[in-house]
């Protein structure tokens, strides 16, 4: 598996390059750290197929197993998770800071053991990541929760088994509030209604586990969850959606080299606001069956107007790719960043490569075509990473990019992917 944190590597990049070739949607992240946390709310075993092999899995694998599970991954096979014999409701403060999902053991302990404490969740810089909307959930449900020192702890009020379904207003959709939220009312006494709940297909997809496990739960992918609390739930097999956002940065790719790209199970149903506007920009986009598409383009790249928004909108995790792609339009685009209020600082990372990018809070004017040139950048989260990388590919001479630790978060095997398309990135 992944180390949890490879500090000090970079990747070269020699540009320019143009993609062809094919390659293979890995599992999606997001899914798979709400999906691992989930194996928490049974002692029999979960078996998910699909988990990629990232820092963040391996991080989230190492949390669970500090509380008491037992984990045998095989990558490009299972991960199985049995958490028959937890021994703490106490997460490692270091294991939490790592990243945002660990915060979602949180619900599955209330929910089973009555108890949990964590601290404050860690993970990129990308504008205020309150957890307000995870925490009023679990107050909705019944919970006590304080602040103790640096960490929340939370208490059933009579034990594992005794939160109270009921209803729960979200004042933003949060993703990892709702699966959260979601987790923990699972095995809540009685109804829960989830109002203002996230969309998101990783949402969906970790109430597709849930279900499978025992849970019963209406209205997925609606604003409105109904779920109705059952006393225990048991192991399933479930396989972890592919990556919309891994799908999604290399259909970019292809389009902003010029290339021609395969991308075998892409998720395509829930890729469609990023297709159309890909289409709109002069990308050619076929879907071959439910999960592949063929990206290429062979005119002009045109500029866009888009704005990042929860889902079904332009995801915010493919801003910073795609904006970076409009680089290369002839003429003037408008960016908009609706979800997080920090998510545009690796502009100043493409401007140090020559990118004509004027950015103001969550708006950036990109005017293009600009030639970009090689230079030192830094990946300053797992997006802005994406896109000094796709810079990279088509800047003159050599991109090295720093703390790639950043991409070994959300992107499986990120360089030996490229290389297979004919890019010439090497990690030092
Ligand atoms: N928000 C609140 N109150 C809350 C929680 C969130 O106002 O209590 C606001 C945040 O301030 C933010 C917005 O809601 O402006 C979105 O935050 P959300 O909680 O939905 O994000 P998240 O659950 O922390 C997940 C993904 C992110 C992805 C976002 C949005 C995981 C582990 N992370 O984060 O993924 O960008 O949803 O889709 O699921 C990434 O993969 O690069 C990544 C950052």
């Amino acid at each position: 598996m992944s180390s949890r944190r490879t500090t000090g590597e970079r990747y070269i990049v020699q540009g320019p390059a143009i993609l062809r070739g094919s390659i293979r949607t890995s599992g999606a992240k997001n899914h798979a750290l709400a999906a691992m946390c989930a194996a928490l709310l049974t002692d029999e075993p979960v078996v998910l197929t699909n988990v990629p092999d990232l820092s963040d899995t391996s991080s989230i694998a190492e949390l669970l197993h500090s509380l008491g599970a037992t984990i045998d991954y095989r990558p490009g096979v299972s991960m199985t998770i049995c958490a028959k014999g937890l021994s703490t409701v106490e997460a490692p403060t270091e294991l939490i800071s790592e990243n945002r999902a660990s915060f979602q053991v949180m619900g599955p302990l209330l929910a089973r053991q009555g108890m949990a404490a964590c601290a404050e969740p860690g993970g990129d810089s990308i504008g205020q990541r309150p957890i307000e909307v995870h925490l009023g959930g679990f107050r909705a449900l019944g919970a006590i929760v304080e602040r103790d020192g640096g960490r929340w702890l939370a208490k059933a009020p009579d034990g594992p088994g005794s939160l109270r379904g009921t209803r729960v207003f979200m004042d933003y959709p949060s993703v990892s509030g709702t699966q959260n939220v979601m987790m923990a009312a699972v095995l809540a006494v009685g109804r829960t209604t989830i109002v203002n709940a996230a969309t998101e297909p990783e949402v969906q997809e970790l109430a597709g586990l849930l279900k499978a496990m025992g849970a019963k739960i209406d209205g997925v992918g609606t604003q409105m969850l109904e779920i109705e609390g059952v006393t225990e739930l048991h192991g399933a097999h479930y396989p972890i959606m592919p990556d919309r956002i891994e799908a999604g940065t290399f259909a970019v790719a292809a389009a902003m080299t010029g290339g021609h790209v395969r991308i075998e199970d892409a998720p395509v149903d829930v890729m469609e606001g990023l297709i159309a506007k890909l289409r709109l920009a002069g990308a050619t986009i076929e879907t071959v069956g439910e999960r592949c598409i063929e990206v290429s383009r062979e005119g002009d790249l045109y500029p866009l107007n888009f704005q990042a928004l929860p889902y079904p909108g332009i995801a915010t995790d493919v801003q910073a790719p795609l904006t970076t792609m409009l680089t290369q339009a002839h003429g003037v685009s408008s960016v908009y960043e609706r979800v997080f209020d920090n998510r545009m600082l690796y502009v100043g990372e493409l401007q140090k490569m020559g990118a004509d990018i004027r950015s103001l809070g969550s708006q950036a004017i990109v005017t293009g075509p600009t030639k970009l040139d090689g230079t030192r950048v830094h990946a300053l989260d797992v997006r802005a990473g994406a896109a000094v990388l796709l810079a990279g590919l088509v800047a003159r001479g050599t991109t090295t990019i720093e703390d790639i630790y950043h991409l070994d978060r959300g992107y499986e095997r990120l360089d030996e992917k490229l290389r297979a398309l004919g890019a010439r990135v090497e990690r030092a």
